[in-house]
């Protein structure tokens, strides 16, 4: 059961929702188990008191219940160690609750522990970055980070893609955007005998998706998982300095595969984590959004939308609600318009495809029947917006060659790029997905800057 592996790392404390689970399926009321985590409530009634305590693995911790005095010296906050009986729980919540044995003090806490159980405002937690994960939200959200994770890797294992570890510093601007962090060595401040310690300029990659195509040009089906940075000034609730990104590159495929994968994709992690993440999903679905659990299932349930951007752009002009003038054909689109898109096809995810090639990257495949349109797509979900930006990359030397001149970009620092076009190039693709707005559309919390462990924005750096 449950509890067995408890019995072969015998040290180890039993985890709580271990615990909670084997209550769901009956409890050896004889046998004594130990808990170690962190007390989140304390209760002192007349003859009895309980404490609850949480060790990180479920939403609700183990209440333990001792007598009057028992806790006396117990700080919420505090570390603790207790062993006990288990027992069938008063009422539907907690369905086990331990009869306390014995408790030991491991770290104690001042009487002013920051995060006391009641409601914080998220500006303030984000103060205490340390400390918030030992709250409900964030404790909620980084089990969901993790699970989200292995399913991630699960689906393109399945699929027979193999995960690279493309570079984190690098010498190219996959997006062309100047929106790059140059990596400096402390050593290049104080001496100008090598003013680069690479030899060049280095940066902090925007992108794993040009070195992943070296290897979808080796292996076919290939994905990186890593950090990504970007010196934006958008101080906005979608945006970071510092995020995760999901980039499969796939050979051999046309710009519908790639959204066949990217939908497939989706819906393959957002179906598991709705059965592997129950009680966290529906704790965000009544403590944050209440709407979230029906938007998940629609997302899951239905085919999303394929959308021209032509098309995009004259549903926008058409419209009433949106500003008048506010977008014209060859204009990026701004928050209200996503926001309006995704409602106007009943909150389905929509995916935007064939842009102006004058706004978009590089290496996005030009439409043979229109040079002025690139083969890409980029996916709008309700009240998140864009999640998703990918295309088919450029195969053609030549053309790829004339884009990079034209761009004014170092035509050296891509000739490896190139070189990739002119050895067995074949048509290939992929796509980005932003990991922590992925964590928002499925937690509905607002601001990004509460889904990642540690935030990085402008103007904060803190730990
Ligand atoms: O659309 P983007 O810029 O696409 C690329 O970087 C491609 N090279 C991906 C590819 O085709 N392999 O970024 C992809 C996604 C966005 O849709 C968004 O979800 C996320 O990355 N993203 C950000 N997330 C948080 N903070 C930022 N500053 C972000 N910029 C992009």
């Amino acid at each position: 059961n449950n509890l067995n592996y408890f019995k072969r790392f015998y040290k180890w404390p039993v985890r709580i929702s271990d615990i909670r689970k084997s209550g769901d399926a009956g409890i050896d009321s004889n046998k004594i188990h130990k808990v170690k985590g962190w007390v989140r409530n304390i209760r002192i009634q007349k003859n009895v008191s309980f404490i609850e305590v949480n060790d990180g693995s479920s939403v609700q911790g183990l209440q333990i219940v001792g007598d009057k005095d028992t806790f006396s010296n117990i700080k919420h906050g505090s570390a603790v160690e207790a062993e006990g009986n288990l027992m069938k729980g008063e009422g539907k919540n907690p369905q086990v609750e331990m009869q306390l044995k014995n408790i030991k003090l491991i770290g104690d806490c001042p009487n002013e522990f920051p995060l006391q159980p009641k409601h914080h405002t998220f500006e303030f937690l984000r103060e205490i970055a340390h400390l918030r994960s030992r709250g409900n939200t964030a404790g909620a959200l980084f089990r969901m980070r993790n699970e989200s994770t292995q399913l991630i890797h699960q689906y393109f294992n399945k699929n027979g893609f193999i995960n690279v570890h493309t570079p984190i510093i690098t010498a190219s601007d996959c997006e062309g955007g100047g929106e790059q962090f140059q990596v400096v060595s402390t050593l290049d401040n104080k001496s100008n005998k090598q003013p680069h310690f690479f030899g060049e300029p280095a940066y902090l990659t925007v992108s794993g998706q040009l070195e992943a195509e070296i290897f979808a040009s080796s292996h076919s089906r290939v994905y990186t998982f890593g950090p990504t940075f970007r010196a934006e000034k958008s101080n906005t609730p979608r945006h970071l300095s510092e995020f995760w990104m999901i980039e499969p590159e796939i050979a051999f495929i046309d710009l519908n595969d790639n959204l066949d994968i990217a939908e497939d994709f989706l819906k393959y992690v957002i179906n598991n984590l709705l059965i592997n993440c129950k009680d966290d999903i529906e704790f965000f679905n009544k403590r944050i959004d209440t709407g979230l659990i029906e938007r998940l299932k629609k997302t899951v349930d239905n085919k999303f939308i394929r959308l021209e951007y032509k098309d995009a752009i004259n549903l926008l002009k058409e419209s009433k609600e949106i500003t008048q003038n506010s977008i014209e054909m060859g204009d990026d689109l701004q928050r209200e318009h996503e926001k309006y898109i995704t409602q106007h096809f009943g909150n389905v995810p929509v995916f935007i495809i064939n842009w102006p090639k004058s706004i978009k990257p590089f290496y996005m495949r030009q439409d043979d029947s229109n040079p002025n349109v690139v083969s890409n797509m980029d996916l709008l979900v309700p009240e998140v917006g864009e999640l998703i930006g990918g295309s088919i990359r450029e195969e053609r030397y030549d053309i790829l060659l004339k884009n990079i001149q034209d761009l004014g970009m170092d035509q050296k620092t891509y000739e490896w790029y190139l070189d990739l076009r002119k050895y067995g190039s074949v048509p290939h693709g992929g796509f980005g997905l932003g990991f922590e707005r992925f964590l928002q559309y499925v937690t509905g919390l607002q601001n990004i800057r509460d889904v990642i462990p540690i935030p990085r924005y402008q103007n904060y750096c803190k730990f």
